[in-house]
């Protein structure tokens, strides 16, 4: 069912804050600037060790205090496991079930969360990054093979642009060429599996929630489709060595979005954009639910700003498809996001009070 209560202190424009939420649609609503935003961000810090907003966690501390703490009862196939987060003294510091996890990949392995908010076009309009980062949340959540893998291509990368940036001998160069093309082919071939099994409803939900019209998504390798990883790469080595960076390979990889027959970012309005990367991002949940036996909680930050009331109404419907815990913030509760909603968490100034 996803995050069972949520208590906050000194988190933002919280001073303290203890709630309890709905298995299915939460709604947080509240005038600006009264902490909707503040709130989806502690749940998604508690999932992913990090926030959205700021790539500084220091920033989210509630001025003129020490520290934030964030906790919360995550729901499991077994019984509710209590995640805790501390940020103070320049760190955070992460309890899941009492132990310290090894790495923060161990939060979202217990607490998945997907993020839909006004950034969301960036699926559409952003850089390949963008892309790569949605597709590995999936493969992530999904494939316990792909973040060793992820690691060590990572690795073997950094060694062998060092080697590049310092010009060392072609030779030197290739010794590391081995483990890139193993780890960069597992990691290809994960991707291009999950991307399978997310192309059939990722399909049925846009058609859905864009009034008809047809998507299709293609994953690009990083490297030409009429070579493997390991040609493309020998074939780039005197490039690389001009550029001191290894050019091809998964991490340059990227998937081509297309409506209708055309690039997604030339066609689509600034609306349908936000349905469409929304639209992408619920499929993710639903293959998460399907694949896992297990819901992801979504959190869903101003979702009605740019939508008129039929695309509003569609995409809700996909939401409540997932069968994923919603968390969706609005500063008005619209009859169609309250046709739908199970809570409702008034926040003003800092305080938050169950209305429903
Ligand atoms: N570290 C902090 N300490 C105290 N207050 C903060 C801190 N960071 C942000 N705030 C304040 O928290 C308030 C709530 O911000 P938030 O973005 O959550 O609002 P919101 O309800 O989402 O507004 P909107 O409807 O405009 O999106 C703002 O007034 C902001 O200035
Ligand atoms: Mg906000």
């Amino acid at each position: 069912m996803g995050l069972l209560n949520l208590s906050l202190r000194n988190f933002r424009c919280f001073a303290s804050a203890e709630l309890e939420f709905a298995p299915t649609l939460n709604l947080i609503n509240g005038e600006n600037a009264s902490g909707k935003s503040s709130l989806i961000e502690s749940i998604f810090i508690l999932g992913r060790g990090r926030s959205f907003k700021t790539a500084n966690l220091e920033s989210a501390i509630s001025t003129g205090t020490q520290g934030f703490q964030i906790a919360g009862q995550v729901s499991s196939l077994a019984s509710p496991v209590h995640i805790g987060l501390v940020r103070e003294g320049g760190q955070l510091k992460a309890k899941i079930a009492g132990e310290t996890p090894t790495n923060l990949a161990q939060l979202s392995e217990t607490f998945p969360v997907q993020l839909v908010d006004s950034s969301a076009h960036q699926l559409i309009r952003g850089g390949p990054r963008c892309r790569r980062q949605f597709l590995d949340w999936g493969v992530f959540h999904v494939e316990p093979g792909f973040f060793p893998a992820w690691r060590r291509y990572q690795r073997t990368l950094h060694q062998r642009n060092v080697l590049l940036r310092a010009g060392k001998h072609e030779k030197e160069i290739q010794s590391w060429d081995g483990e890139l093309i193993i780890q960069g082919e597992i990691l290809d071939r994960y991707r291009q599996d999950y991307l399978s099994k997310l192309l059939p409803t990722a399909i049925a939900w846009t058609r859905w929630a864009l009034g008809g019209l047809s998507l299709d998504l293609e994953y690009q390798s990083g490297w030409p489709s009429d070579q493997n990883f390991s040609e493309a790469l020998q074939g780039a080595i005197t490039r690389d060595r001009d550029a001191g960076m290894t050019r091809l390979g998964p991490h340059r990889a990227d998937m081509r979005i297309q409506i209708d027959g055309k690039a997604a970012q030339a066609c689509v309005s600034s609306g349908q954009e936000k349905v469409l990367a929304g639209s992408l991002l619920l499929a993710q949940a639903a293959v998460y639910h399907l694949l896992m036996g297990r819901p992801c909680t979504l959190l869903l930050d101003d979702l009605a700003a740019e939508l008129d009331a039929g695309h509003l109404s569609r995409f809700l419907e996909c939401v409540v498809e997932t069968g994923a815990q919603t968390h969706i913030t609005a500063i008005e509760s619209s009859p169609i996001i309250m046709s739908h909603v199970a809570k409702t968490f008034h926040v003003k100034q800092g305080k938050i009070v169950q209305v429903v």
